[in-house]
């Protein structure tokens, strides 16, 4: 353009219409793209959400309507469940008490976590039954289901924001107050950070064990009647995992605690133990009682002390 202007071919009024003309072009293609851009990965984060909450696609084949109740106890009944042709539970028979706590043990693959799915209605029973206070699990309403049971698993799954809106941001239902996020944030043990910094994409600047409190404080801020801890707070040393597995059992004195934990030190100071093993429950009550016994649970403490030797010796 300038050297067209030098040369006489273009004035250089010509030349400023011009370049404003090709901004103009430019502008709008620009904030198209960034527009595009945006939308984009709003739409991979917006499909990591509906996929995690798994309601739309689940809405269609649960047809249940009823509301969730339970006061008494949640009860499995000869639970069945296999993937593809590999069976994983083969007739699971358990009564979950209401306001009890309980550990659920067993080894790695023998079911923990898909049993964990079941009870938040992830999973139908290929046979059996799960009973809420005697009424079938696939009779009750989804959103019943998901606004009474939470599950907190070892994957977490965080916003590109503050430690403040990613807690905040667990809740759809309802706002939170701020004095409720205050509350929680201490109850996890997240005030010693800067809960108003960004904490980047997926938390990339925070531990593997800051993530997991995050995870739980969102779901402290709902009261809910069955709390699943699935290794939630495996990235945790064992002394901040038995410490806060105490602080949720004080908090959750009303509602039933299921944990699922590969460490012996957490899981000593619920009400009962639930081993699992070949696909069923084979083994269930008081830790103290099943110690005495020459059982699964003495195996499996067996195991952890051999474990624990082999990391010290
Ligand atoms: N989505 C899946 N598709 C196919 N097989 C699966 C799937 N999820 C789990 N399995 C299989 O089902 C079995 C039980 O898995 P599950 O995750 O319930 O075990 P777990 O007791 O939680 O183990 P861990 O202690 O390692 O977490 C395993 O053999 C596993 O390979
Ligand atoms: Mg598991």
């Amino acid at each position: 353009g300038g050297y067209q202007v030098m040369h006489g071919v273009m004035t250089l009024g010509t030349l400023i219409a011009f370049l404003q003309y090709t901004g103009r072009l430019f502008d709008p293609v620009q904030s198209l793209h960034n527009l595009y851009m945006d939308l984009v990965r709003g739409m991979v984060s917006m499909r990591r959400v509906l996929e995690f909450m798994q309601l739309p696609t689940q809405e269609a084949t649960h047809a249940g309507h009823k509301p969730f109740i339970y006061n008494r106890t949640i009860e499995l009944q000869d639970v069945h469940f296999h993937f593809d042709d590999q069976p994983v539970l083969r007739g699971v028979n358990l009564k979950l008490a209401k306001g009890k706590s309980y550990a659920l043990v067993g080894a790695s693959g023998s079911g923990k976590t898909t049993l964990a799915n079941m009870l938040c209605a992830f999973y139908t029973p290929a046979q059996g039954r799960i009973l809420i206070d005697d009424v079938p699990l696939e009779d009750i309403q989804l959103r019943e289901v998901r606004s009474h049971v939470s599950l907190v698993s070892q994957q977490v799954h965080l916003f590109d924001d503050t430690i403040w809106h990613n807690i905040r941001y667990g809740n759809f239902e309802r706002e939170p107050a701020e004095a409720e996020i205050e509350r929680v944030i201490d109850q996890v043990g997240l005030n010693g950070l800067d809960v108003q910094e960004t904490i980047g994409e997926q938390g990339v600047q925070l531990s593997g064990g800051q993530k997991q409190r995050i995870a739980l404080a969102r779901t402290l801020l709902r009261p809910v009647d069955l709390l699943i801890l699935d290794e939630a707070t495996a990235a945790l040393d064992a002394e901040s995992e038995a410490t806060l597995f105490r602080r949720v059992q004080q908090l959750y004195r009303e509602q039933t605690i299921l944990l699922i934990s590969h460490r012996l030190s957490a899981v000593q100071g619920v009400d009962e133990v639930i081993c699992l093993a070949d696909g069923r429950v084979v083994e269930q009550g008081q830790p103290e009682v099943l110690r005495q016994k020459q059982g699964y649970y003495t195996q499996f403490v067996q195991h952890q002390q051999d474990a624990a030797l082999e990391l010290t010796g």
